[in-house]
């Protein structure tokens, strides 16, 4: 499709990130087809397809069928769209990654000679959990409580910071993708497996909604440029800090 209007844009040449906003549904249409909406929401549909595989005109199709005006299920003002992560996002992963990580152990444990056992991803869950908690509070702590006093010359620093470390999740969840297979069980898979596998999917999907959201909703609520101006030191590692 190449038409470029305001009631027909040219998706195509539209980044994954705003497709993600525009259209209500895409998000699952992207995650079907494998494409990555919110750390790699920045590249432009028609170059995030080159992969094998996958239609550019068959996924065109699916998202010119979404309805652009259809009900979002998150808040547009940034106070309550902060609130709906908090409350949606950071909480179930909280909830979520513990009973996960256990899960994982006794499956690896139980299963350990059978060739499709996923070995690792209990120690991969735990380091994104960690991960996630750090991240998580520096959100909490610093990033949020900034957002909810309005605009801010510093605030560029803490929204750059987020976004690399939405990278690393993003890093960190493709291995823990690959440790379980894409979610492809053993015929003769336990019920522990499957819940297992149907869990890690449900947390796939939560983390990329949640990365999404901050990524192409929230943040570009205050901040556009890449800051040129030392970090604030609530956003720092230890180890930076130090250094
Ligand atoms: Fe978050
Ligand atoms: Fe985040």
């Amino acid at each position: 499709m190449n038409k470029t209007s305001e009631n027909t844009p040219d998706l195509a040449a539209m980044t994954l990130g705003e497709i993600a906003v525009r259209l209500p549904g895409a998000t699952a249409i992207f995650r079907r087809y494998g494409l990555d909406f919110c750390c790699g929401g920045g590249a432009r549909l028609h170059d995030a397809v080159r992969a094998p595989g996958i239609a550019l005109e068959q996924i065109m199709r699916e998202l010119q069928l979404l309805d652009a005006n259809a009900a979002r299920d998150y808040p547009a003002t940034a106070p309550a769209l902060i609130d709906h992560i908090l409350q949606r996002y950071h909480e179930t992963h909280r909830r979520e990654l513990p009973e996960l990580i256990l899960l994982a152990k006794k499956v690896e444990r139980v299963h350990a000679a059978h060739p499709m056992a996923p070995l690792g991803l209990s120690d991969a869950l735990r380091a994104m959990a960690q991960e996630l908690e750090a991240h998580m509070m520096k959100e909490e702590i610093v990033l949020f409580p900034m957002m909810r006093l309005g605009a801010h010359p510093g605030i560029a620093h803490p929204i750059a910071r987020m976004r690399h470390e939405h990278d690393d999740h993003g890093e960190r969840l493709r291995e823990v993708e690959g440790l379980y297979r894409g979610g492809v069980l053993p015929d003769d898979a336990c019920g522990s497996w499957r819940a297992l596998y149907a869990g890690v999917r449900k947390l796939a999907d939560d983390l990329m909604q949640h990365i999404h959201l901050e990524n192409n909703v929230l943040f570009p609520q205050f901040a556009t440029e890449l800051p040129t101006t030392p970090l604030c030191p609530g956003m720092l590692t230890p180890n930076e800090r130090a250094g």
